[in-house]
């Protein structure tokens, strides 16, 4: 296929809406485009060393650690049953000490499970999570258990939910402290808990309150303070703010921005869509019903989208500037456009350095070659 044909793909592509139906590409000018490449060429999902050299990048791991590797990992509920759910369907990825790593995707997609999974939540279907360089399945005594979980907190989807009605706040945040041994006295124990309050901008006399008595958005910090307590490293954020309105989010985004640059705190940020995690996240992940169909650093994500599913969510972002936002094209997803066959071998493709695609061997040639490297 030549230069001018994957162009006049793309753009059929581009143009494409779900009415249209399935795109229709011709196979014979594909599979001859295909035929030279060898087996394990179009089986490869990494680029090689010259292809990362000629883009001129600099590699995001460099000078990193990798906190959390996610490999094939697979979590699917009522297995062999009608209901069967792959709410996690061979995902990989990894986290690095002290990045925020956005997770978007609709409703149901399997980011909480995703979460969850992580925390050791579940025992996993299939595949592997490491934490700091053990696989979390092999955590197994009460004490190592104990020395792990004090490590990952939560921070849950729903701030009503969340917290225990029938404790007072004093005793919401201390339970970590408490189970952990961390308090020196009774003393030690109130003080850390009024620094904590104090840390997510609440204050020292909201302790002896109950939860009901504070709006969305002061729970919210209730549950932020009470994954501080316990020191951890790494804090997975699910749809902390999807509950709040619109200036209680802003506020509760630059508490955890804080944190993380005060504490170098690892964070996992889950979100609906892609404008909320934008300013927090280093990299982001976007999943499509349990698989993760793109992976890379937020400026590509944003600037140079490449998995249709992420261009639709980026085109559901309203704009501030009126003119654009009344010309604004909101682009549905039909996940028929990509014609896949039962032999196409689907993986997540590094397309540009860092920058990875789930894709099929024959969209990831048209893929490299049409990237725009010079996006920013
Ligand atoms: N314990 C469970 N048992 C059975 N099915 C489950 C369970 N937990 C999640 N699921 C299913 O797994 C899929 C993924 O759910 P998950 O909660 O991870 O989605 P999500 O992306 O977090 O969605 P939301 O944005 O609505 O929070 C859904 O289809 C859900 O119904
Ligand atoms: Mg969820």
């Amino acid at each position: 296929m030549s230069e001018k044909d994957v162009k006049n793909l793309d753009e059929t592509i581009e143009n494409h809406t779900i009415e249209d139906g399935p795109i229709q590409v011709d196979e014979s000018e594909i599979k001859e485009d295909a035929s030279q490449y060898s087996d394990a060429e179009l089986n490869k999902t990494t680029l090689t060393a010259e292809e990362k050299a000629a883009a001129g990048y600099k590699p995001y791991a460099e000078g990193k650690t990798k906190l959390i590797e996610v490999k094939n990992l697979k979590q699917y509920f009522n297995v062999g049953k009608k209901n069967e759910v792959k709410a996690i369907d061979d995902i990989s990825f990894d986290i690095y000490k002290g990045e925020t790593l956005g997770l978007v995707g609709e409703s149901g997609c399997g980011k909480s499970t995703t979460g969850r999974s992580l925390i050791k939540l579940y025992n996993a279907t299939g595949g592997e999570v490491y934490f700091d360089g053990t696989d979390i399945q092999s955590i197994k005594s009460k004490k190592d258990l104990l020395k792990f979980n004090r490590r990952m907190q939560m921070i849950f989807q729903d701030p009503y939910a969340s917290l225990n009605p029938r404790l007072k706040v004093m005793d919401i945040i201390a339970e970590g402290i408490d189970i952990h041994k961390l308090a020196k006295n009774k003393q030690d124990r109130a003080n850390r808990v009024y620094e904590l309050l104090e840390t997510v901008g609440l204050n020292k006399e909201h302790a002896n309150r109950y939860p009901h008595e504070f709006s969305g958005g002061q729970r919210q910090r209730i549950g932020i303070a009470r994954a501080l307590a316990v020191e951890p490293d790494f804090i997975i954020a699910d749809e902390p703010i999807s509950a709040l309105d619109v200036s209680i989010q802003a506020q509760v985004v630059n508490l955890m921005q804080r944190l993380q640059r005060e504490r170098g705190i690892t964070f996992l940020f889950i979100a609906h869509d892609l404008s909320m995690v934008k300013y927090i996240s280093d990299r982001i992940g976007v999943m499509y019903f349990g698989k993760l169909v793109e992976l890379g650093p937020a400026d590509a994500i944003y600037a140079n989208p490449l998995h249709e599913y992420t261009k639709s969510l980026l085109s559901a972002i309203p704009l501030p500037d009126p003119e654009s936002e009344r010309t604004r094209v909101r682009k549905t997803y039909n996940p028929d456009i990509h014609a896949y066959t039962a032999d196409d071998v689907l993986e997540l493709r590094e397309v540009a350095p860092d920058h990875f695609v789930y894709c099929s061997p024959k969209e990831y040639e048209i893929l490299k070659q049409n990237y725009n490297h010079d996006y920013k």
